[in-house]
């Protein structure tokens, strides 16, 4: 799919002030700092569609962008960058109040496709993505995974991650979730991203 379009709705903490669920949604949500608004403007080819920084915490809002409303040659959808989870860094009552607008976000959106869970792929598996991943399967939501920051790892490392959410996610799930590969540095990862988003949009 190519990217025709990309443009800022609009933002805020009450889901229902989002746009109308008249397209597919495709949600980025993970811990702070773990890459989401990078990647999302990777993903669009626009540097500062999502804003971010290398402080946890940047992303407050619920963040709905236009995808290919412009045009005609594909179907138009809305990529959605939202508040990250957990960062010990971010004080408790900010983290609280991040918390509850994700999964106020999640249990009100009716036209959610899919949630990618972006995780950073240097750090070993966090209990509070499994744990996130955890409830999103128990809700039956679906979602895939995906790692971010991979062009710090070379194939060896990231064998060892793999094997690492592998055997961590074996406790939890019968099979592994589909996950991608990406790095908003070097932009690897971004067509199987965009192609999966494509997929389902035809679905
Ligand atoms: P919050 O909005 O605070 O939850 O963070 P976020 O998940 O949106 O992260 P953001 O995109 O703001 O990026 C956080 C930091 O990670 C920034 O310093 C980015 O430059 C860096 N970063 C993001 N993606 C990559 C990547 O693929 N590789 C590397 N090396 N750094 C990255
Ligand atoms: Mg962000």
């Amino acid at each position: 799919m190519k990217i025709h379009s990309a443009e800022f709705v609009i933002s805020n903490t009450d889901p229902a002030k989002c746009p109308k669920p008249d397209r597919p949604e495709y949600a980025f949500i993970g811990r702070s700092n773990v890459g989401k608004s990078s990647l999302i403007n990777r993903l669009v080819q626009k540097n500062d569609l999502a804003k971010t920084s290398g402080k946890p915490g940047k992303t407050q809002l619920i963040n709905h962008f236009s995808i290919n409303a412009n045009t005609k040659l594909e179907k138009p959808w809305y990529l959605v960058d939202l508040p990250g989870f957990g960062f010990a860094k971010v004080p408790k009552t900010i983290r609280e109040q991040f918390a509850s607008i994700i999964s106020g976000y999640l249990t009100t959106r009716t036209n959610i496709q899919c949630i990618f869970v972006l995780i950073d792929m240097r750090i070993p598996p966090q209990q509070i993505d499994l744990d996130f991943m955890t409830r999103l399967g128990e809700q039956e939501l679906p979602f895939a995974m995906i790692f971010t920051k991979t062009e710090k790892l070379k194939s060896g490392g990231r064998q060892m991650a793999l094997d690492a959410y592998r055997l961590a996610m074996s406790e939890i799930f019968d099979t592994f979730p589909l996950y991608f590969i990406t790095s908003a540095v070097s932009g690897e990862g971004r067509d199987d991203v965009l192609n999966y988003i494509d997929e389902l949009n035809q679905a």
